[in-house]
């Protein structure tokens, strides 16, 4: 889809479709009441006659307006005024997105980002307005030999903003708007892809292929020979009963001064979790092959970053493995030596997202990062605590929790902060090692997870994103959702604006 803005008024619009608000209770927005003045009341007396409440989800098309130069106007239900929130402003954008799609309209002029959303500037109204149609437009249909492509003839969105004064702003705004989706797009295609063809060796011709895309981008992979002669014990031993070879793959952004420290993303890359020889029950696996979205996001975010040419330095890391049994495979019962010289019991290998995250979180103390964030599909208790909405969030530095947090709320691909306490360590005591992969209950796994990455990490500010609840959805609309990749590009842009003076401009 091709974005642009445009300033000016809505009856001067000569285009296929002018999209227009109504609230609720057949009140007309200011966009749409001056329309209607130019238009001799005729959508004012539409209203009257009870034709559109103006609830969200509500709209209605109409052709040959009076006196209008557009060939169509669409008529949008905006909820009540005072009621417009991020949530509603992104359920009308998604509605107004279905409806264009099925008229024959090739472009559309959207008056819907002048309205006023609660706490939200231009900049968060016209992005999310891109992110959402982009969205909406979104399908997986690599695999089927007959594309349900629909009759799909909308090709532009114009989205309006106040005056010629807010025309950069705007633009601005959808340009990231435009890297956003492109990440999160990109982070869906690698996250629906089957586990057949989205293997260790796929993901790293993955990140091959975007740093040949994008020159700020070099990407380089790391063997098993390597991995092993380093004594990453811990990551290889999940892989051990699978054909695949591990790959510990690691993409470099660099625009930032070369002095200033790198931001490192580390992403979860099981590309498939059966769980090893405590396999897991069988009814719903399949979904498993979603256990490298963390790996997916951080590319994502990655391509975001280069689109936007960001003044940063970014590392990826991402440890990929197929987590399968086989006469090869871990035992539970085994003891491995991780990267950092800790042992670690390997009482449960369907905890193996933490074997592998551990090595590569003490692989890139080398690095002296900024901060280090990981992201990984890493527990099911953490959908049982939080659902499905936010990212569970841990971090040994309050300040950078913040940060992530501001960055989730900024992005609306929010989360939730869970304890750290040192109160928990005690249950990944071990009789054999220094430590079990596992606690010995049930009690606060999301937790139990991220304590046991806490003691790879405390060389540097780090924090953990479980994404275990928000990475894809399941049931009808089973699919990858590009999160967190919205939170993580929003948080990379945040520390880009430290940088820089407020307006953009260097001064001199
Ligand atoms: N990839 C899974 C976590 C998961 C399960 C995410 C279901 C989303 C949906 C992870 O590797 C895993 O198996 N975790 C175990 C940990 C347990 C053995 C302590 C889990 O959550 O059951
Ligand atoms: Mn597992
Ligand atoms: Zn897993």
């Amino acid at each position: 889809m091709e974005f642009a803005v445009k300033s000016g008024n809505p009856e001067k619009q000569r285009t296929a479709c002018l999209v227009l608000g109504v609230y609720e209770s057949r009140r007309l927005t200011a966009a749409a009441e001056q329309f209607d003045t130019a238009c001799g009341g005729y959508l004012g007396n539409l209203l009257r006659r009870g034709d559109l409440e103006g609830k969200i989800g509500q709209s209605l098309l109409l052709f040959n307006v009076p006196e209008a130069l557009c060939e169509r106007v669409l008529l949008v239900g905006c909820g009540r005024e005072r009621d417009l929130d991020d949530r509603r402003f992104r359920q009308i954008l998604v509605h107004t997105a279905t409806v264009l799609n099925d008229t024959g309209a090739i472009e559309a002029v959207l008056y819907l980002t002048d309205l006023g959303v609660k706490s939200r500037n231009l900049n968060w109204r016209i992005r999310q307005a891109v992110e959402v149609i982009e969205e909406s437009q979104y399908r997986f249909d690599l695999l089927k030999s007959k594309k349900d492509a629909p009759r799909r003839s909308l090709r532009k969105i114009i989205l309006s903003v106040p005056g010629r004064r807010e025309l950069p702003e705007g633009e601005q705004a959808v340009r990231e708007g435009i890297a956003m989706s492109a990440g999160v797009k990109f982070t869906k295609d690698l996250g629906n892809l089957p586990p057949n063809l989205c293997t260790p060796a796929y993901l790293a011709e993955q990140a091959q292929a975007l740093a040949q895309e994008f020159p700020a981008l070099q990407a380089s992979v790391l063997e098993e020979a390597e991995m092993e002669q380093l004594g990453m014990g811990a990551l290889l031993s999940v892989s051990r009963g699978s054909v695949q070879p591990a790959k510990l793959i690691r993409l470099d952004y660099r625009r930032g001064p070369a002095a200033a420290k790198p931001y490192v993303l580390v992403g979860k890359g099981v590309t498939f979790d059966t769980g090893g020889i405590s396999l897991k029950p069988s009814e719903g696996m399949d979904e498993m092959k979603y256990d490298m979205c963390g790996a997916a996001s951080v590319l994502g975010t990655l391509r975001a970053c280069a689109e936007l040419n960001l003044p940063l330095n970014v590392i990826g890391l991402i440890p990929a493995v197929e987590n399968m049994p086989g006469g090869r495979a871990t035992r539970p019962g085994d003891v491995v030596t991780s990267l950092s010289g800790q042992s670690i019991e390997i009482l449960n290998t369907d905890a193996e997202g933490r074997l592998i995250l551990c090595d590569a979180l003490s692989y890139v103390e080398r690095d002296e990062p900024a901060a280090v964030i990981d992201i990984a599909t890493l527990t099911g208790a953490c959908i049982i605590a939080l659902g499905r909405h936010p990212h569970g969030l841990f971090s040994n530095h309050p300040p950078l929790a913040h940060a992530l947090i501001a960055a989730g709320q900024a992005a609306y691909d929010r989360a939730w902060e869970l304890p750290l306490w040192e109160d928990y360590q005690e249950g990944l005591d071990s009789n054999f090692a220094d430590m079990a992969n596992v606690s010995g209950n049930r009690d606060g796994g999301a937790i139990m997870a991220a304590c046991f990455l806490s003691r790879f990490t405390k060389k540097y500010h780090w924090a953990h994103l479980d994404i275990a609840g928000t990475a894809w959805k399941s049931g009808k609309a089973k699919g990858a959702t590009g999160r967190p990749v919205p939170l993580l590009t929003q948080f990379l842009l945040d520390r880009a604006a430290e940088l820089e003076p407020q307006d953009g401009h260097a001064t001199h």
